[in-house]
């Protein structure tokens, strides 16, 4: 599977660890956002990357990564088809991909240390989809999306 991610500065450090973590595993990664944790990043063009990478189909699913998670996930939130779970433990990760087909995970470096992290990039990885009512839910998801998004 190719993997998008993506972090600011201050989720520099726990995504060279996580990048680690998924070639060992096999995964094909596409690594973008700061090229350093010293100098100044912005999460959003952080998460225009992984956001854009997920969309247009180049990776299947995402990572990404800031101090807190939330403003990387607010922007990778802002594209239609893309649903971005901030995370900080493993029940969330392993919930986001059974009740609600999340197709980018996000947590904060400052929020979660490294063994949490990789728990939940594991749960993120192993988990499907359940279907049904949750089918249902995330189409429901669909449907705000068609009304309130301008663009496809
Ligand atoms: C950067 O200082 C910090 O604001 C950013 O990484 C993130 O936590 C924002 O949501």
């Amino acid at each position: 599977m190719i993997v998008s991610i993506a972090s600011d500065h201050a989720g520099y450090e726990l995504r060279q660890k996580v990048i680690k973590h998924l070639e060992e595993k096999g995964f094909e990664v596409l690594d973008g956002g700061a090229p350093n944790g010293t100098d100044s990043f912005s999460y959003v063009d952080a998460g225009i990357k992984v956001a854009e990478d997920v969309k247009s189909g180049r990776a299947e699913r995402g990572i990404a990564i800031c101090g807190t998670g939330i403003g990387i996930s607010l922007v990778c939130n802002k594209y239609k088809g893309i649903r971005c779970a901030l995370c900080s433990n493993e029940f969330m990760a392993k919930m986001c991909r059974q009740h609600n087909d999340a197709n980018i995970l996000a947590f904060g470096e400052r929020v979660v240390g490294l063994g949490v992290a990789l728990g939940m990039v594991d749960a993120f990885f192993e988990e499907e989809f359940q279907g049904g009512r949750h089918a249902d839910r995330v189409n429901g998801i669909r449907a705000v999306e068609d009304r309130n998004f301008k663009q496809d």
